[in-house]
Order: structure tokens, then sequence, then C-alpha cells
């Protein structure tokens, strides 16, 4: 089938990862708007060398080749990209409007709903003087909520509708056309950067940001148009480019945060 004007699709029953097939595909030189599509991944990968895992037909797993001329720290904005253009499509094909956990979650309340992980190869800029690659895959639950321990909901609890998978990719790909062309240009880079602002979940939030060997406590104060999240701290405010996130909750004793549910395990 065709994914509109920018997007070539490739359907698969079964891939061991949609992700890992386009990183492939790149490195020989595969151009940009190049998208994989499975009813079942036989190894998908989560963020930090999570796997990921759902039932065959039960969600949306999607990965997206592109090759956007962004410096290496807002190049996590081509997430936010694919972020987006996934809530647009849930909005339209489901009635539901899910939230940005940032950088990379799509949320119903405090469950997690979608994933978005994107994988660069460095490798993969230098064939025939292409772009670097980066390849953004989501997976959306659709009617499995994810691991039992997770916590996590699917579209059509959410709804309390039948998805159409189809339906919803397709959707999912006019919202990112326009959503890709914006990360061309400083103003619309900066137009991302706002409609991810007024998305986010973690936006007012006290957090908890896990970096390679560091950890900073604070409250999500901004969005910069890079798509950094600002951080006041105790120790002052910090502009955090990548991380993963735990939204926390309410103090229950002097200096005791806990959690804000189930949604943050994975
Ligand atoms: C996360 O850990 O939250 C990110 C999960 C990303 C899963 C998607 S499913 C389609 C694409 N292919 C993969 O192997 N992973 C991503």
């Amino acid at each position: 089938m065709s994914g509109g004007r920018f997007f070539e699709v490739r359907e698969f029953a079964e891939v061991d990862s949609t992700n890992r097939y386009l990183l492939a595909e790149a490195r020989r030189g595969a151009p940009e708007g190049l998208v994989a599509v499975a009813d079942h991944q036989s190894a998908g990968r989560g963020r930090l060398g999570r796997r990921w895992e759902a039932p065959a037909g039960s969600s949306l797993l999607l990965s997206v080749l592109v090759r956007p001329p962004l410096p290496p720290d807002q190049l996590h904005l081509a997430t936010a990209a694919l972020a987006l253009a996934a809530v647009a499509a849930c909005r339209r094909i489901s009635g539901v409007e899910p939230a940005v956990k940032w950088p990379n979650d799509l949320l119903m309340g405090d469950r997690k709903l979608a994933g978005v992980l994107a994988e660069v190869d460095p490798g993969a800029g230098d064939v025939q003087g292409l772009a670097p690659a980066v390849v953004v895959g989501i997976g959306v639950n659709l009617t499995f909520r994810g691991p039992p321990e997770a916590g996590g909901t699917c579209l059509s609890d959410a709804s309390g509708r039948q998805i159409d998978r189809r339906s919803l990719q397709e959707a999912l790909l006019e919202e990112l056309e326009p959503r890709r062309a914006a990360l061309d240009h400083d103003q619309g880079r900066a137009e991302l950067a706002g409609e991810l602002r007024s998305r986010c979940a973690t936006l007012g939030r006290k957090v908890r940001i896990h970096q390679v060997g560091a950890e900073l406590e604070g409250t999500a104060v901004d969005l910069t148009d890079s798509g950094h999240l600002v951080l006041d701290t105790p120790t002052g405010r910090h502009e955090v480019a990548a991380g993963d996130v735990v939204h926390l909750r309410t103090v229950n004793a002097p200096g005791v945060v806990t959690p804000s549910g189930p949604g943050q395990l994975y």
C-alpha cells in the first residue's frame, strides 16, 4: 500500500524488529521515507536495551527512516515528530487524545499507551552522500496493555471502541509528513517544540531523570525550542537533552516522594 507522497511502506507478518530492519536498509543506502510495519516482532526493541513484546496483531508496530538535517543534540526532535503524529492520529481515529511523557512515551492519564524508540546508525550516513539515518519506531497498544506489572493501557480500553490498525497507520503517516517537513527549518522546529509543550504531560511535574552515570531530580518547568527539558532542581536550573524520566507524585512525608503509578515502570 502507499503511505502518501513521502512514504514507502513495507509490511511484514513477522520480522525480528522493524527498527533493526530499517537500520540495515539505511546502511545499504535506503532513502528517507522508508517505513516498516509488522503484525508481530520476534525481537522487538524497547528503550535501554529492553525488549518490546506484543502478541501478533495487538499493536501498531511501525518504524520510519528519516534523514533530517539536525545536529546531534536535536535529533530527538525526530522522536517528538513521530510521538506528536501518533497523538494526532489517535485523536482522529479513536477520539481520545494521549499526552506525551517527555521524551518519548504516550500516556493516557498515568498509563503508558505507546513507546517510541529512536536509533541512529552513525555509519549509515556515509553511503552515497546521504544525511545520517535516524530510525524512529513506535509501538501503540491497540488491544494489549503491555506486561501486567507495567500497568499500561490500550487504545480499545481508552476509547471504548475497536480500533482499525490500518486506519491508525494511515492517519499516523499523514500526520507525520508535515511534522517531518518541519524538521528542515528553524521555524518548523520551534513550532514542533511548541506543539510538544502543549501536549507534554511532564511539564509542571516533579520528575527523576536517569542518565548514564547520573540522576537528577526536580520540577520540569519548560521545553526549549530544541525540545530539551528544563528542570528546576535544588542546585539550580538544568537543561536536559535526553534521559529516562520517572514522573513523581505527592510528598507522603517529609522527603518521601512516590512514583506516579505503574505507568512509569517501562
Ligand atoms: C519503549 O521502550 O518505550 C520504546 C518501545 C518502542 C517499540 C517499537 S515497536 C516498533 C519499533 N521496532 C522495535 O523494535 N521497537 C520499536
